[in-house]
């Protein structure tokens, strides 16, 4: 009976571990691939590297809109450490502080897809919001490793 329990106790374990590295992976994931990957198209706009395509602007602020919606739900208690993230103890002291600041991150997304904004002088006052939203977070919600 020990044995089987001390069995039971070492695979709850185990899946708690597993499922917690899981949600970390998501959330690095969706920032990664949908954050990452679409700034990269903004900032080698700004930078004169691609010619301003207003469609490849606006997908990157689609990406980013709709595939970010729910990362605030990617940060239960257990996996606030242990696994391989950079998510500051921050973000569970404030969670609705951390909620508020994904929602003006949404907010100003919003704005500029209905802007769909057709040159790049339209397109910078977008992109500087967008861009300081991603550092404001950062910089209150991360840890430099
Ligand atoms: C509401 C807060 C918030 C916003 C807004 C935000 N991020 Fe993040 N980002 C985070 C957190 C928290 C992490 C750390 C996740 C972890 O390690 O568990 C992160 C991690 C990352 C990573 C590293 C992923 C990895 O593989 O470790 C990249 C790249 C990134 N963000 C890019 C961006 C970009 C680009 C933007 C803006 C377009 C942005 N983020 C906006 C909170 C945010």
């Amino acid at each position: 009976m020990q044995r089987v329990l001390l069995g039971m106790a070492t695979a709850m374990l185990l899946f708690t571990s597993a499922a917690q590295a899981d949600v970390i992976a998501d959330r690095k994931a969706m920032m990664k691939q949908k954050n990452g990957a679409s700034i990269g198209v903004l900032v080698k706009t700004v930078k004169g590297e691609m010619d301003y395509d207003a469609a490849a602007v606006l997908a990157a602020f689609k990406t980013m809109r709709e595939g970010t919606e729910g990362f605030d739900k990617l940060f239960p208690e257990d996996s606030k450490t242990g696994g391989d993230t950079t998510a500051s103890p921050k973000i569970w002291e404030d969670m609705a502080g951390f909620k508020a600041t994904l929602d003006k991150f949404h907010a100003d997304l919003d704005e500029a897809i209905a802007a769909a904004p057709q040159d790049k002088a339209a397109f910078m006052p977008y992109f500087q919001k967008v861009a300081g939203d991603c550092q404001t977070c950062h910089e209150t919600y991360r840890v430099k490793k």
